[in-house]
């Protein structure tokens, strides 16, 4: 029997390339697309390297409703993990059109697909819908929030989007996973996050300031009501994170999938940035240079989930800890000194 063919979109990109491998390890046959905006073509070349097949890819932007309508009208595709979309927060909060536009395009082209045929879809949702939630750890069923930039908005109007149609079209069958703090690489050190610029979120930082292409890092915020005054996230492995699109993407296949749910994706633990901090130097023997600093606009205080539903529906658990996330992170920053061209 040939191999499942998944869609992958934005699979060269940080999470879907580690899906990608998963998938492959698992014994389907990711198909990527992805127009490169935010990622490198080479990635297929690690890819392969750590699985030994070279993923099918195609260069398409999914906004392009011709181009989708061409791609599917030459692929008969029953699964689809969605990760194409910006991500960058700030830049939504400056471009909201551009965050609208892609975000929300793509999916939407993608739909008149799904609708269409019997799809499976496993959708990149994020803890950003909570805010700041009442109740911690989060469940799935606490209060969606007002979003915080155009970005979290994009995640939130996607997740209603995706409730509406399949409340219509019981065909498609969709899993929302709403990550927490994705961080980490692959432990072959040959595939990892590559933020373009100057990284906005903690764990790039902190490796691109220990390898010395920032001079120090700054920790937003000192008088949180939390364990030391710093804020508290629920870090989780992104090869945790790939191997729970697996799960979910099995479960959607089941007959008796329902045709909606949302999952927390994490460890179900908060960590400081302070708990974070120590936990490299100690992994990586290095003293990083960082000050205190004031909170940033927007930041929540504290938020960790509750992750039963997606241990109990999905038999998938976060099984790496702070201290795997922070080595893998480490090694592929060093991994990038020697081999610049990602
Ligand atoms: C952010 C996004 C979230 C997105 C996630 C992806 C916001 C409001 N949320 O989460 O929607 O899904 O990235 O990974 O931006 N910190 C420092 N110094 C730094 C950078 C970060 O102290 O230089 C602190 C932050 O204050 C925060 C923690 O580190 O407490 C994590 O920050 P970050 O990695 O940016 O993630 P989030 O803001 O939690």
């Amino acid at each position: 029997m040939s191999a499942q063919k998944i869609l992958v979109t934005g699979g060269t990109g940080y999470i879907g390339s580690h899906t990608v491998v998963e998938l492959i390890s698992a014994g389907y046959e990711p198909i990527i697309v992805d127009n490169l905006s935010n990622s490198s073509i080479n990635i297929l070349d690690q890819i392969a390297e750590i699985t030994g097949v070279k993923p099918a890819f195609f260069n398409l932007d999914l906004c392009d409703e011709q181009a989708v309508n061409f791609f599917f009208a030459t692929h008969a595709i029953q699964n689809i993990i969605h990760f194409a979309a910006f991500k960058a927060v700030g830049e939504s909060v400056v471009e909201p059109l551009k965050y609208y536009r892609n975000n929300l395009f793509s999916l939407v082209n993608l739909l008149n697909y799904c609708v269409e045929k019997d799809v499976n879809f496993v959708f990149s949702s994020s803890c950003t819908v909570y805010g700041q939630p009442d109740v911690l750890p989060v469940t799935e069923d606490a209060a969606v929030k007002p979003a915080q930039s155009p970005y979290g908005n994009t995640k939130q109007i996607a997740e209603e989007i995706l409730q509406e149609t399949t409340a219509v079209k019981k065909n498609l069958k969709v899993s929302s996973l709403r990550y927490f703090n994705p961080v980490g690489a692959h432990e072959s050190a040959k595939i990892g996050e590559l933020p373009i610029g100057v990284p906005q979120n903690l764990v790039p930082f902190i490796t691109q300031t220990a390898i010395g292409k920032r001079e120090k890092l700054t920790v937003f915020g000192t008088d949180y009501a939390t364990p030391d005054g710093s804020c508290v996230r629920d870090y989780i492995h992104v090869v945790d994170l790939a191997k729970a699109h697996v799960a979910a993407l099995k479960a959607l296949q089941k007959p008796n999938a329902a045709n909606y749910e949302v999952f927390n994706i994490g460890t179900g633990k908060g960590s400081t940035v302070l708990e974070v901090i120590k936990t490299f130097e100690a992994v990586s023997g290095q003293k990083l240079n960082y000050e205190f600093g004031p909170r940033r606009p927007g930041d929540v205080e504290q938020v960790y989930g509750d992750v039963r539903k997606a241990e109990s529906q999905l038999g998938w658990k976060a099984e790496l800890d702070l201290s795997d996330m922070m080595r893998s992170a480490w090694a592929w920053e060093k991994y990038l000194v020697e081999h610049p061209i990602l």
